[in-house]
């Protein structure tokens, strides 16, 4: 694995939910693996989950550390290749990504969607920058629209709490007052596909998510029928997708109450807006799992590191191509001969 950007960069779900499980019984143990390795997370939007479980995780294995709010510390970037920079834009992602390589062994980058252009959004302009021009490997610590280490924690959540064999997931969509991205929901419906569990989704009319996406998973409207005998219910706002980055309804009836979630176990990535999205007596119950699903996103990110280490470290000891080798290795990147 060189980068990790999305759901399809974990080749099992159930090997690294096991494995982030044996990182959490003791999450020190591997403390002499990054030592005199460096990792930069570079954030253009706001955390507190991410930066600081990252960061535990990169520390938990021995490596040093660096933060960067670049969004509002950083030049600003242009990402646009052929353009003559003379407006606000100081800086081209091509040297940026190059000097930031120099100082780290992996990048970890947030960057939000715009939610005004879905075309640039969907073409993951910061993100794909970075893995484009860096030299090292790129984590995704929530990009337009993916958030796959929150997905992770989830499973992890998901398999420590679940005790049936094919318990009945619903993902709710809630009501909010500001216009929210995609890429939680994104992430956690690619993760729940690759599980056995029968997975549905509620929202209003015109909240569908990328069809691309929800292609094979049922929806339903009605939010009091989708939960009813639920075993776990994730509680998420987001925009319109069809009418990009729009607000389309404010309905408190939407919101998560302990009648909907009945004897469910509640999830929500957090930040959550209290009584909004869900009322105090979920969040404060004995169902809600938010606390520990914030917990595991510490063992998720220490995973996704550990593997890249991993991978460093090999490809450090690989003894380097013969001659006749390094011939037969371009020849096969051609097509072959
Ligand atoms: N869930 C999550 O990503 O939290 P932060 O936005 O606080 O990092």
């Amino acid at each position: 694995m060189k980068h990790f950007l999305a759901i399809k960069d974990i080749d099992s779900i159930p090997d690294w939910v096991s494995q982030a499980r044996t990182l959490k019984e003791n999450p020190v143990a591997l403390k002499e693996l990054g030592a005199g390795k460096a990792i930069c997370l570079l954030f253009f939007n706001h955390s507190l989950r991410t930066r600081l479980s990252t960061q535990k995780a990169a520390l938990n294995l021995g490596m040093d550390v660096m933060v960067m709010n670049f969004g509002t510390e950083g030049w600003q970037l242009e990402f646009e290749d052929d353009v003559v920079m003379d407006q606000g834009k100081s800086e081209h992602i091509k040297e940026a990504a190059k000097v930031v390589s120099q100082f780290c062994d992996i990048v970890a980058i947030r960057a939000f969607a715009s939610l005004t252009d879905k075309e640039k959004d969907e073409a993951e302009v910061v993100l794909n920058g970075f893995t484009k021009h860096a030299s090292i490997p790129v984590v995704n610590m929530e990009s337009s629209v993916a958030h796959p280490l929150q997905a992770l924690a989830d499973a992890i959540t998901f398999a420590e709490k679940n005790k049936k064999n094919k318990p009945k997931v619903v993902l709710s969509w809630a009501p909010h007052p500001k216009a929210l991205p995609h890429a939680v929901a994104n992430s956690f419906v690619q993760m729940m596909q690759l599980q056995d569990a029968n997975f549905v989704i509620t929202h209003p009319k015109g909240y569908e998510l990328n069809p691309e996406i929800t292609k094979n998973v049922q929806i339903e409207y009605d939010q009091k029928k989708a939960c009813e005998n639920a075993d776990f219910i994730y509680v998420k706002n987001w925009s319109s997708y069809s009418e990009y980055g729009k607000i389309l309804s404010q309905d408190s009836a939407w919101m998560m109450t302990s009648e909907k979630l009945g004897n469910a176990k509640f999830m929500h990535c957090l930040p959550v807006r209290r009584n909004v999205v869900v009322e105090d007596a979920v969040l404060d119950g004995e169902q809600s799992l938010v606390i520990e699903q914030a917990n595991n996103r510490t063992y998720a990110a220490q995973l996704v590191l550990k593997k890249i280490v991993d991978e460093i470290t090999k490809n450090l000891k690989a003894p380097p191509l013969r001659r006749g080798e390094v011939d037969s290795f371009h020849r096969n990147e051609d097509g072959g001969v």
